[in-house]
């Protein structure tokens, strides 16, 4: 029983696919709209169908062109709004924006606030995402938000094989408790990197690494791969410390420059991520596993709009 009409599904141009493959656990059709820029490069967004009263949910992970996707997920919020929906809920299964979260330097921005207040001046009624880069942004809006973790996902996708040695590595201190997570599902020890990153360039350097993982196999655990130089950074020093063979789970694949060349050509014998981003073909290298969100993003859908808990997707 829900309080508003039936659901309605709508996507910008960020990606489509994920937004057919959750009508398709939903068992209904994408929304029809039309969303395109201008000559001029104005964003023009029209919905096609009457949402007068229905509960729309607007698919668009933040992904690259990240500012043109975020100008279409506002004007989409409008559009719905202005065509009287009943509620607008906004289905970001990638947050960009989310490292700029602190003023953590002299006269920065805090960028990921500045898209929450965005988003809710737009008009939205209510967030749905999935693993945001820090807890804290659930804060950044004033609306209900929904956050979805792909961890148990991508944890079964280790479950049924039998690695022997297994442990989890933390890419970071701040990464350490995803990790926590993962280890705990797979009943395996965890390792964790110190990671240091110089300026606002994207060089990283692993430093040290806690905890014992000679002759084991790692699995690097991270929120999402941006230009790869964490995680490589990561396997570097895992060769170093003598492990046997080296895997890495990733939620978001940002995948950022030239991060496919280098992943392709790291010490990494696999690479498993998620699809809350599309990967273009030219980055889809042969070491790299992608499943799906969409069922449980669906689920969680269907769960927001029935009143029924979210949070009972994962046992709470
Ligand atoms: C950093 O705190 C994040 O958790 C990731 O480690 C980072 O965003 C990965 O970026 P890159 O692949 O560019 O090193």
């Amino acid at each position: 029983m829900s309080l508003f009409d039936e659901i309605k599904v709508f996507s910008g141009n960020s990606h489509p696919q994920l937004a057919r493959d959750i009508c398709k656990y939903l068992k209904i059709p994408l929304g029809e709209s039309e969303v395109f820029k201008f000559s001029n490069d104005e964003t023009f967004v029209r919905i096609r169908e009457n949402v007068r009263e229905k509960d729309v949910f607007l698919v668009q992970p933040i992904s690259s062109p990240v500012n043109d996707n975020l100008m279409e997920l506002f004007i989409m919020i409008d559009a719905a709004k202005r065509a009287s929906a009943g509620r607008i809920t906004v289905v970001i299964p990638y947050y960009a924006y989310g490292r700029t979260d602190k003023k953590d330097q002299p006269r920065v921005a805090i960028t990921a606030r500045l898209i929450a207040d965005f988003i809710i001046t737009a008009g939205a009624d209510r967030v749905l995402t999935m693993n945001l880069h820090a807890g804290q942004i659930q804060g950044f809006f004033n609306i209900p938000l929904d956050e979805l973790t792909s961890i148990p996902l991508l944890a079964k996708q280790y479950q049924d094989r039998d690695i022997k040695n297994l442990v989890v590595v933390a890419t970071d201190v701040g990464a350490a408790k995803r990790a926590h997570d993962l280890a705990d599902i797979l009943n395996t020890p965890m390792a964790i990197i110190e990671k240091q990153r110089y300026g606002n360039e994207d060089t990283v350097e692993a430093v040290n690494l806690i905890g014992d993982v000679k002759g084991k196999c790692a699995l690097i655990v991270d929120d999402e791969i941006g230009t790869g130089g964490t995680v490589i950074a990561a396997s570097k020093i895992l060769t170093k410390f003598g492990v046997n063979k080296i895997y890495c789970c990733a939620v978001h694949p940002v995948l950022s420059g030239n991060a496919a060349d280098l992943l392709a050509q790291s010490d990494i014998e696999e690479i498993i991520v998620t699809d809350t981003l599309p990967i273009p073909p030219s980055k889809m290298i042969s070491n790299l596993k992608v499943v799906s969100v969409s069922d449980m993003l669906g689920e969680a859908i269907t769960r927001i709009h029935s009143g029924l808990s979210v949070g009972a997707m994962f046992g709470h």
